[in-house]
C-alpha cells in the first residue's frame, strides 16, 4: 500500500485543547497546542484519506487538502462534532486533549474578586468521546492518545481496554517532549502488540503513526 496506505478511507481527527468557560472572560483549558493532531490530519491526507479535522481553540493553519475543518471550543461541542462526523468514518483518531470537567454553571457576568474569601467552582464530568464511539455497535477503528507523566505503559494499556480502543498512542509528558514541543516520541499499543516510535519531528511521527494505523486496520478489519 506504501505512501497511499489510506486511499479511499474516511478519517476523522480531533486536535487541540478544549476550553470550558467559567464566565465571559475566563475558562478552564490545557496546554495542548494541537500540533500533533494537525500533523496526524496532514499525514492522513498525504496517505490518500478524506479527512475531517475537528479542532479545539488553536492558532494553526488548516492542512492543505483537508475535506472539512470543524472548529469547536468546549468538550461538549467537540463530542457532538466528532459523533456527527464519525458516523460514516473508517478511522477516528482522538488526538485532542479533551477537558475532563466543565463548570456546572457559566456565569453570564464576570465573576468578582471576593476580598480574601475562597471561590468554589462546581464541576461536572464531560462525556468521553472515544468511549461514546466504542459503545456504538458499528464504529470506526478507534485510536486514542495517552499523555502521561508517569507509568505510561500501565495507564495506556488500561485506557486501551477501558475505552474499547483498537490502538493507543502513548507519550511521556515533560523533558521537552509532548505539549508545545516540535518533537515527540510515542509508543503504540494494541490488544496483542506494541511498537516504539522514537523521538522525531511531529510531522514524521504522524506519518509513522498513520502507516501503523493502516497496517492494524488491515490486520483486524479487512
Ligand atoms: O483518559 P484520558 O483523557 O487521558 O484519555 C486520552 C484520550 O481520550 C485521548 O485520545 C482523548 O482525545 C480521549 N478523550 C475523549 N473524550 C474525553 C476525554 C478524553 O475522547 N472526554
Amino acid at each position: 500500500f506504501g505512501d497511499r496506505c489510506l486511499a479511499g478511507f474516511k478519517v476523522v481527527v480531533s486536535a487541540g485543547p478544549t476550553y470550558e468557560d467559567i464566565d465571559p472572560v475566563r475558562f478552564i483549558g490545557n496546554r495542548s497546542s494541537g500540533q500533533m493532531g494537525f500533523a496526524v490530519a496532514a499525514a492522513a491526507v498525504a496517505a490518500g484519506a478524506e479527512v475531517t479535522l475537528v479542532a479545539g481553540p488553536v492558532s494553526l493553519a488548516t492542512p492543505a487538502g483537508l475535506h472539512r475543518r470543524v472548529d469547536v471550543r468546549s468538550a461538549a461541542q467537540m463530542h457532538a462534532a466528532v459523533l456527527e462526523a464519525a458516523t460514516h468514518a473508517d478511522v477516528y483518531i482522538g488526538a485532542a486533549a479533551v477537558g475532563d470537567y466543565r463548570p456546572q454553571e457559566v456565569s453570564a457576568q464576570k465573576l468578582k474578586k471576593r476580598d480574601g474569601g475562597e471561590l468554589v467552582l462546581h464541576l461536572d464530568e464531560n462525556p468521553d468521546i472515544l468511549a461514546s464511539l466504542s459503545a456504538q455497535t458499528a464504529h470506526p477503528f478507534l485510536v486514542g492518545f495517552a499523555a502521561e507523566t508517569h507509568d505510561v505503559a500501565t495507564y495506556a494499556q488500561g485506557k486501551l481496554r477501558h475505552k474499547g480502543l483498537d490502538m493507543i498512542a502513548a507519550n511521556q509528558v515533560g523533558g521537552g517532549l509532548g505539549f508545545e514541543a516540535a518533537d515527540n516520541a510515542l509508543t503504540l499499543y494494541w490488544a496483542d502488540g506494541s511498537v516504539e516510535l522514537p523521538r522525531v519531528a511531529k510531522t514524521e511521527l504522524a506519518r509513522q503513526l498513520i502507516a501503523r494505523v493502516a497496517e492494524r486496520y488491515r490486520a483486524t478489519r479487512a
